[in-house]
């Protein structure tokens, strides 16, 4: 790894501490990790890919303020010697990544945003997705389940960002919905047995609210 990157992991890292809404340095750690293994199948830039993947949460609209113009992304990859023209690709990855809502086409332009915006999806379904979807909620304050309410498909990003849903919703309104809006083969495939063990969860869950 050249010492630049090194850097730049360590830098994220550090950004991250403290986080608990599931967006913490392994969510960062693992998605690299997808990306850089379903990026092994495509035909990309597998280093622009690593360097997005790591950068992918940095400005995430659901975590900071001011997320449009990614100013943590510019400033570490600034700091760390990344020249203009890398941070600005790498920029042009990270905002094709995240969901915007059921009813929202976030479908990629390139397709290394496809293999990171799969890496990510990929960490938010199977059980770690269940793990990582109580944590946000639990971080914001949402109740765990609340029967009256139903689930919504959100038409814009404005209106998916202003829910405030219990988190069983979640599922309905993103978490099972991912694994028919991937890209890549390799994320479909891996997305196949994570699927099936959100639906057993669910299952579960109700079978012990309504006992
Ligand atoms: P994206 O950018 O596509 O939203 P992230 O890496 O930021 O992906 O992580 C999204 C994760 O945040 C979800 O998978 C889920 O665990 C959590 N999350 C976001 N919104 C909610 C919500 N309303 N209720 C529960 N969890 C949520
Ligand atoms: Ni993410």
């Amino acid at each position: 790894m050249t010492e630049s990157k090194e850097k730049l992991y360590k830098a994220v890292e550090h950004h991250c501490e403290g986080d608990s809404t599931g967006h913490d340095w392994w969510h960062i750690y693992r998605v690299v990790k997808l990306a850089l293994r379903i990026g092994e199948q495509e035909n990309v830039n597998i280093e622009l890919v690593e360097i997005a993947a790591l950068m992918h949460d940095l400005d995430d609209w659901k975590l900071s303020s001011d997320s449009e113009n990614y100013p943590n992304a510019r400033k570490l990859l600034k700091e760390n010697n990344f020249d203009q023209s890398t941070i600005d690709r790498v920029i042009e990855i990270v905002e094709q990544v995240s969901f915007k809502g059921a009813g929202v086409d976030t479908t990629p332009r390139s397709i290394e945003a496809m293999v990171v915006q799969d890496a990510d999806r990929l960490d938010a379904i199977g059980a770690i997705g269940v793990a990582r979807a109580f944590a946000f909620g639990g971080s914001k304050g949402r109740p765990l389940y609340a029967p009256e309410v139903e689930p919504q498909m959100h038409q814009s990003f404005e209106e998916y960002k202003q829910s405030k849903g219990h988190t069983i919703n979640h599922f309905y309104e993103k978490l099972l919905l991912l694994k028919d809006r991937l890209n890549t083969n390799t994320a479909k495939e891996i997305a196949t047995e994570r699927h099936k063990f959100m639906q057993l969860f669910l299952d579960q869950f109700y079978k012990e609210w309504n006992i």
